[in-house]
């Protein structure tokens, strides 16, 4: 048994924000973004919009390109690391919404490697015959983690002489290495079940190490704290992600290449084999790293950080959907899929389309 993505769909965020527009909030440039990143824009969602919304949306539409409805589920797993409730889960809430019958429902937190995770544990669950027809969910709504108040969001959305308050800029400044990167996306895929044919997840391999978790984390905002969250965590702006960015920088670059070497020497696979890698879009610097390591030729890798930025769980579905929607990837095309997100997680997988 073998599970084929029958469909996919995704549901961008509606505010479209430049890299020029972020400068009129903090110290920074296009060209910085731009050179060190590959990031052009990015889209957030209005305030009050959720990543069950955003999740929603793409799930209607793979749902319809799978020409199936929410009743026909069998299981939902969601990953996300920005959730709507700290609990419950995504899952259930979107359970309700497409109008599945009662029926388990994973939330998964692998950040940027949260697609490749819930391959796996939808592809198990159609292995072990459990389910038939899984959703599997990657989405974001990142910008709640942003420290900007009311005048730098007014000044993104063209009030460009709103005041800030004061040391709005200083914290804006401070903490742009990170919010520069960052978009708000969901993207989809429907499962099912084949007895036969060789299409369907071929394989995935995932590995975690939380010796370095520290290197990109959440500091504040967590059940270390009693209470978990308070004003002192909120004026420090600890619920905004720290980064080392260098440190993560060469780690995603080694951690993707073995990944991939790894998948494909396991399955007897070459590079000659794949008709297009979707790798995780974190920067696009990482991403031509990793190309080279492993002597991608340019057509078999597709880019989207320079539209939509980074959008962690969302980045892997987000390229798959477009592939296919543009004939870039055909039914029989083999795929490979690699990412590498905080935890430290990372992972590969194989798909025949
Ligand atoms: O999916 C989540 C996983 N995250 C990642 O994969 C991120 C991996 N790391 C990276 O992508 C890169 O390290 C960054 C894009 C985050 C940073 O690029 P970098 O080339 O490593 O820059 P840096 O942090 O070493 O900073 C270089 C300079 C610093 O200024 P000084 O100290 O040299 O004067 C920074 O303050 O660039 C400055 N800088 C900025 N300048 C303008 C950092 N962020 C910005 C910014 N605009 N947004």
């Amino acid at each position: 048994m073998r599970a084929v993505i029958a469909g996919s769909g995704s549901c961008i965020a509606p505010k479209l924000v430049t890299n020029d527009m972020l400068a009129r909030i903090m110290d920074t440039s296009d060209e910085w973004i731009r050179e060190r990143t590959g990031v052009e824009q990015r889209y957030f969602v209005e305030k009050g919009t959720s990543t069950t919304d955003l999740a929603e949306g793409a799930a209607r539409r793979a749902l319809e390109a799978a020409g199936l409805t929410g009743a026909d589920l069998d299981a939902i797993v969601f990953a996300t690391m920005t959730p709507d409730h700290f609990f419950p889960g995504c899952g259930g809430l979107l359970q309700h919404r497409l109008g599945m019958r009662p029926g388990p429902c994973f939330d998964i937190r692998q950040q940027c490697s949260g697609f490749i995770y819930g391959l796996e544990l939808a592809d198990l669950q159609i292995r072990a015959g459990k389910a038939r027809t899984v959703l599997l969910v990657g989405a974001e709504v990142h910008s709640g983690f942003m420290p900007w108040r009311e005048g730098s969001w007014a000044r993104l959305d063209g009030h460009v002489d709103a005041p800030l308050a004061e040391g709005e800029w200083e914290v804006n400044t401070r903490t742009r290495h990170l919010s520069v990167l960052f978009g708000d996306a969901a993207a989809a895929v429907v499962l099912t079940a084949a007895e036969d044919g060789d299409r369907g997840v071929i394989d995935a391999m995932l590995f975690a190490d939380g010796a370095e978790a520290d290197k990109l984390c959440v500091p504040g905002v967590g059940f270390r704290h009693r209470p978990y969250v308070d004003d002192g965590q909120l004026a420090r702006a600890e619920f905004v992600p720290v980064m080392d960015g260098r440190h993560v920088f060469r780690m995603a670059t080694t951690r993707m290449a073995e990944a991939a070497q790894a998948i494909l020497a396991r399955n007897g696979l070459a590079v000659g084999d794949l008709r297009m890698v979707l790798m995780h879009q974190a920067n696009r610097r990482i991403n031509e790293y990793v190309q080279k390591a492993l002597g991608l030729p340019e057509d078999k890798v597709v880019h989207n950080i320079h539209k939509y930025a980074n959008t962690t769980a969302g980045t892997i579905p987000l390229l798959w959907d477009e592939c296919v929607r543009e004939g870039r990837v055909r039914p029989g095309d083999l795929v490979l899929m690699v990412a590498f997100g905080a935890g430290m997680t990372w992972g590969a997988a194989l798909v025949r389309a």
